[in-house]
């Protein structure tokens, strides 16, 4: 037998591209938006450690699984950022992307004309999660 929560969808909204997704609560929002092949936030190591995936809920229910604290802190969690792989829907989401790859979303004119750097280079530090959240 299930409960009504096992079937449940939740709607999650991104500013930045406008899309809409469903996602369970058991997915992260980032899975979620993969597995139906959206990509309004940037993906990255997928495992909480790089900080791509970084947005600010500005609306909805959520919990947050392990995040690095190097790139997400407590103070910035408290203000409502996380990170959308470790980020999971208890209610319909709305969602501002914040990571370091928002600018190439929010200037699509400005990426459109530059190569495609997206701020990364193959330097760039991924810290493992160190501490649960
Ligand atoms: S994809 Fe790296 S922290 Fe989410």
């Amino acid at each position: 037998m299930s409960s009504p929560a096992d079937s449940s969808t939740y709607r999650v909204h991104i500013a930045e591209s406008g899309e809409s997704y469903l996602c369970p609560p058991q997915r992260s929002v980032l899975h979620g938006m993969e597995a139906l092949r959206h990509k309004g936030i940037p993906v990255g190591c997928r495992n909480g450690g790089c900080g791509v995936c970084k947005v600010r809920v500005t609306s909805g229910q959520y919990h947050t699984g392990k995040m690095s604290r190097a790139v997400c802190t407590q103070a910035e969690q408290a203000a409502g950022l996380a990170l959308a792989c470790r980020l999971y829907p208890l209610s319909d989401l709305e969602l501002s992307v914040v990571g370091k790859m928002a600018r190439a979303l929010l200037a699509p004119a400005i990426a459109k004309n530059a190569p495609p750097s997206f701020g990364l280079t193959a330097t760039a530090p991924i810290f493992p999660p160190d501490e649960e959240t």
